[in-house]
């Protein structure tokens, strides 16, 4: 149960990880350079967090997902398109998505402590932490 929550978490940040980028990309307006920058930010930081549940997910002697098809039938977050996109609308929707992602790791963490499992508990602590930030900072901007 905890690696099929893992899995479906690892499918989410792959899809956020390659919308993310997708928004780097086609975002416009004036603030452009400083938007760019932060998605850059953004996407690495999602692809970082690919692979450590890939890898909680190995440590468990489980199976990461591997294919792309197999990513997005088991994401929840859907993908952009390729549509310019104001800094307001990216930000936006990536708040909307980082809140979905916080939901799921709460559930995660609420499951691994009923399971004693420590690891997975610990993990789920500095994605909420980071989780929280990314939400307060999408605040400020779109406020
Ligand atoms: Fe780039």
């Amino acid at each position: 149960m905890l690696q099929k929550k893992l899995n479906a978490l690892l499918a989410n940040y792959e899809v956020m990880f390659h919308k993310l980028q997708t928004y780097h990309w086609y975002v416009g307006g004036a603030t452009f350079y400083v938007d760019h920058e932060k998605l850059e930010l953004f996407f690495e930081q999602a692809l970082q967090n690919v692979d450590l549940i890939a890898e909680k997910i190995l440590m468990l002697g489980g199976k990461p997902l591997a294919t792309m098809r197999d990513m997005l039938d088991q994401a929840t977050i859907g993908e952009a398109s390729d549509q310019d996109v104001s800094q307001e609308a990216a930000f936006q929707s990536v708040r909307d998505d980082f809140k979905v992602l916080l939901a799921d790791v709460v559930d995660l963490k609420k499951l691994a402590d009923d399971e004693d499992n420590y690891l997975i508990s610990a993990f789920a602590d500095t994605l909420i932490e980071q989780l929280y930030k990314d939400l307060w900072m999408l605040g400020q901007v779109l406020a």
